[in-house]
Order: C-alpha cells, then sequence, then structure tokens
C-alpha cells in the first residue's frame, strides 16, 4: 500500500529506510543507483527514478537491532544531506517494525535535531534553505505519537537556542524573561522571578554568594505548572550564565564554553514549556537559580563561610564549585515549596565528562524507584544516565573545617560523587535524583545532536512527566 504511493509522493528528497534484510521497494528496483543501495545502518545511498526525482536509500542495520536510536540517527543523517542539496521538503518511506509509532517518532525527532543550527548571529546565512516539511510513510496509526515528538524536538531545539546564546545575551534576567514568555503562553503555567534584593531577603545564601561578584543581577526563577497530576514534581536547574570559575579563576583555553553551564536551566525551562503544551496530568515546580560566576573585588573569597536557605554553613574553600551552592539553596526551596520528589540537571562537574565522557549523564540518587524511573525514561529517549552511588564516606569528604560543610571535597577522586554527596544534604528524605550533565550538554557528536548545544535532558524529562502523570 505504502509502496504504491511512492511515485506520488512529491517532495525535494525521499528517504527509503533499509535494513539489511530488505531490499528496495519494488518501484526502485530499476532505478539508476539501486545495485548499491544497502541496509548496512548509517549508509546513505542515492538513486535517480523517474518519479520521484530525488531518491535516498537509508541503511538501518539489522531488522532485529532496529530500535528508535538508530532511526534517530539515520534520520538525522538524512536531513543533514537535505540540507547540503538544499532541499527543503523530506518524505521518509519507513520499513516494517515491532513498534510503527516509536520508530515514526524517532525519525521525527532525528529530522527534527538534525536539521537544527544556531544562526541567529549569522547576517544573511541564506544560502541554506531550511527544512520546512517532513512527510512520513508509514505503515500503521503513528500521527499521535509523531506529533508529541515534533513538540518535544522542538522544545528541545529551543533548550540549543537558548544553550548556545552568549552569556552577554543569556543573562539571568534573559533566562527569567523566557521564563515569563513560557508563562504568558500558557494557563496552567504561573511565573514568580526574584531579583537580587529578594533572594537575599529570603536568605538564599548561596545564590547570593555566587551571584556578588557580578555586575549582572541575579535570579531565582520559579515556574509551576498545574496540570491536575496526582503528585508534584520538583524540577531545578543549574543556571550559571557564564562560570569563569571566580576568584578560584578558570584557565583561558576553553572558557567560552562555559556560556554552557546554564544548560539545566535551558533544559528545565523548555521541559516544562512543553509538558505544558503537552497538557500532561502532572504538576510541576520548576527552580531555577541564574547568575553568573565572576571574579571581582566584591566576588566571593576562598575560605569565605556562608549560610544556605536550609541553614547549613558551608565555607567556600574554591569558588568554582558554585554549582551545588546556587542547587543547594534551590533544591531545599522547591522542597519547601512542595515538590514531593525532585529532578535536578547541572552541569555540575568536570569529573562526570572522564568518568562517563559524553556518552551517558552521571546520576546520584537518595531513592532508587526515582533513579530507576529517570534512567528508564533516558533509555527510551535515548539521553542515557548511568547511576554513581551516595556514600557516607563521600559525605565525610564534604565536611568543613570552620563551617558544616566545605563545598571543596578533601579528596580530588571521586568529584562527581562528593558534589552529590554535597547536594544530598539539602533534600532530606524527599526523593531526589541529581543528573550530572557537564558531559552530555554540549560536544556530543551524535549524528542528531552535533557537536554544540545537544539540548539533553529535555526529551528525557517530558518522558518522566509522562511516566508520573495520573
Ligand atoms: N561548570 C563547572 C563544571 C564543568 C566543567 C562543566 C567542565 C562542563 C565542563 C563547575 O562549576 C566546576 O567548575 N566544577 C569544578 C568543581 C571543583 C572545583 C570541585 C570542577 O569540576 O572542576
Ligand atoms: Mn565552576
Ligand atoms: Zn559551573
Amino acid at each position: 500500500m505504502v509502496e504504491a504511493e511512492l511515485s506520488e509522493v512529491d517532495a525535494d528528497l525521499v528517504a527509503v529506510g533499509l535494513c539489511e534484510e530488505d531490499s528496495l521497494p519494488a518501484a526502485l528496483a530499476a532505478a539508476p543507483g539501486a545495485a548499491d543501495a544497502t541496509g548496512e545502518a548509517e549508509k546513505l545511498t542515492s538513486l535517480y527514478p523517474e518519479r520521484p526525482a530525488r531518491v535516498l536509500a537509508v541503511g538501518l542495520g539489522k531488522r532485529g537491532e532496529l530500535n528508535a536510536e538508530k532511526l534517530r540517527v539515520a534520520a538525522a543523517l538524512v536531513a543533514k544531506e537535505a540540507g547540503r542539496r538544499k532541499a527543503s521538503s523530506l518524505a521518509w518511506l519507513l520499513p516494517e517494525s515491532d513498534d510503527a509509532a516509536a520508530a515514526a517518532g524517532g525519525v521525527v525527532t532525528g529530522t527534527i535535531l538534525g536539521a537544527y543550527r544556531f544562526d541567529r548571529f549569522k547576517s544573511a546565512d541564506s544560502e541554506r534553505p531550511a527544512l520546512e516539511s517532513l512527510s512520513l510513510l508509514a505503515p500503521g496509526a503513528v500521527a499521535a505519537a509523531t506529533e508529541t515528538a515534533r513538540i518535544a524536538a522542538e522544545a528541545q531545539n529551543r533548550a540549543r537556542d537558548l544553550q548556545s546564546t552568549p552569556a552577554n545575551f543569556a543573562t539571568p534576567a534573559a533566562l527569567a524573561a523566557r521564563a515569563e514568555e513560557i508563562a504568558a503562553a500558557h494557563e496552567t503555567v504561573t511565573v514568580e522571578v526574584l531579583g537580587r534584593e529578594e533572594i537575599a531577603a529570603k536568605k538564599m545564601g548561596g545564590l547570593i554568594a555566587v551571584s556578588q561578584g557580578s555586575a549582572e543581577e541575579p535570579r531565582l526563577i520559579v515556574l509551576r505548572y498545574a496540570g491536575g497530576g496526582g503528585s508534584t514534581l520538583g524540577l531545578v536547574g543549574k543556571g550559571v550564565t557564564f562560570d569563569t570559575g571566580g576568584i578560584s579563576l578558570k584557565p583561558g583555553a576553553g572558557m567560552d564554553e562555559m556560556k554552557y553551564d546554564m544548560s539545566g536551566a535551558a533544559t528545565v525551562l523548555e521541559a516544562v514549556a512543553e509538558i505544558a503544551e503537552l497538557g500532561l496530568a502532572v504538576d510541576l515546580i520548576a527552580v531555577t537559580p541564574a547568575t553568573e560566576n565572576m571574579p571581582s573585588g566584591t566576588a566571593i573569597k576562598p575560605g569565605d563561610v556562608i549560610t544556605q536557605y536550609n541553614g547549613t554553613t558551608v565555607e567556600v574553600n574554591n569558588t568554582d564549585a558554585e554549582g551545588r551552592l546556587i542547587l543547594a539553596d534551590a533544591l531545599a526551596y522547591a522542597i519547601e515549596l512542595g515538590a514531593e520528589r525532585v529532578v535536578d540537571l547541572a552541569t555540575l562537574t568536570g569529573a562526570v565528562v572522564i568518568a562517563l565522557g559524553s556518552t551517558y549523564a552521571g546520576v546520584i540518587a537518595n531513592d532508587d524507584a526515582l533513579a530507576g524511573e529517570v534512567e528508564r525514561a533516558g533509555t527510551t529517549t535515548g539521553e542515557l544516565t548511568w547511576r554513581l552511588p551516595l556514600h557516607p564516606e563521600y559525605t565525610k569528604l564534604m565536611k568543613g573545617t570552620v563551617a558544616d560543610l566545605s563545598n571543596l571535597a578533601s579528596k580530588r577522586e571521586a568529584g562527581t560523587a562528593t558534589a552529590g554527596a554535597f547536594l544530598a544534604e539539602f533534600v532530606g528524605e524527599t526523593p531526589w535524583a541529581h543528573v550530572d550533565i557537564a558531559g552530555t550538554a554540549w560536544d556530543v557528536g551524535r549524528a542528531y545532536t552535533g557537536k554544540d548545544a545537544s539540548g539533553y535532558g529535555v526529551r528525557l524529562l517530558i518522558e518522566l512527566a509522562h511516566r508520573f502523570a495520573a
């Protein structure tokens, strides 16, 4: 049935997914180029039938190993090829599979993410027309799945826009403005933004300490979504709009990448927007602390003692371990506001990049069930997580000399676990999972994420909200 439609397809480029066991649809079997078509994964072959004019056979590997991830990758390769050929409309002929909806969703996700580029600051980049349409020729009922996939992938691309926006534009105030825009667009979403004075009045000592060296004012952004769910999920995103390290200054090489230190915030904001767009039956409280981390005459100094929102005192022995200070306040605040379980996303440690590279985000959790949900959600969306342990020995390494805690472990090893142990001190018994995205937020290098901002976590959080929805 689907094959019969092939010659009717009116698209600049038609992609035909091919497993190793498959042969080309009969209508294409005699087309020039057909002899070279292969089902080998990630291989593209050009065919030139008379109708449609341009066909790309896309290898998907063995049928038995076909999954949504393989289709995301294949679709992204096709989308990039479409870009090179200046094709603005694309059609995809999907192979038979066990889960047609998941397969179609994978193609939609891979296409939208693969076609993404950040060109806000490029003047007259009109050479490459954007991909304007995608039609799917798929067996089975896939409309609902493709619509959800489209909405989620577009949210992920918006998070990538926020991530990539340089720190002189993506300021704490700009993140707050985006949150206000999200609230204005959805009746079910409300926003509250606190400025420097209000943050100080609330005694959020971590956010005040990190922001005090910067001329750019901090913001504490709270988005609430009332979807009518049974329980309230808390989301917290690290929003350091630029991390110089402060007085414990980072080396100059590669410091520009620290504009991405607000990736957790970008993910949380855009995930809330899309969960509201999808109208999922879950309640959310999203808390985003946003600040720069700068060295200056007013900056926090190594050895200074601060008092966090929950009353715990902390010695700031390294001003570059700033993420945990702002997250400590935000986690305690989210729980006070009624979050019954909390997930935070943060580009928190260089150590997680050493441990897991860009393939997995690190998870530290005080609750097996929540850690399991996060892991399964990420497996579904291709945003993989790997759990690292919490242990009292790690907590011990975070004890302060003159204050309750230090923000710097007394040993350098296990930097992701000790950072997690620090955060755990601020969530009490509330089920909590911390996702360290320092390795996955950019420079991932998968076909559909590219080398720059990845938007990691947006689809994971939407999937997680699905799982918690009533
Ligand atoms: N934002 C960084 C972590 C980071 C490093 C993210 C590299 C992505 C790539 C964080 O604020 C930081 O500086 N962490 C320090 C902590 C250390 C001083 C205990 C680190 O990981 O080196
Ligand atoms: Mn830092
Ligand atoms: Zn940081």
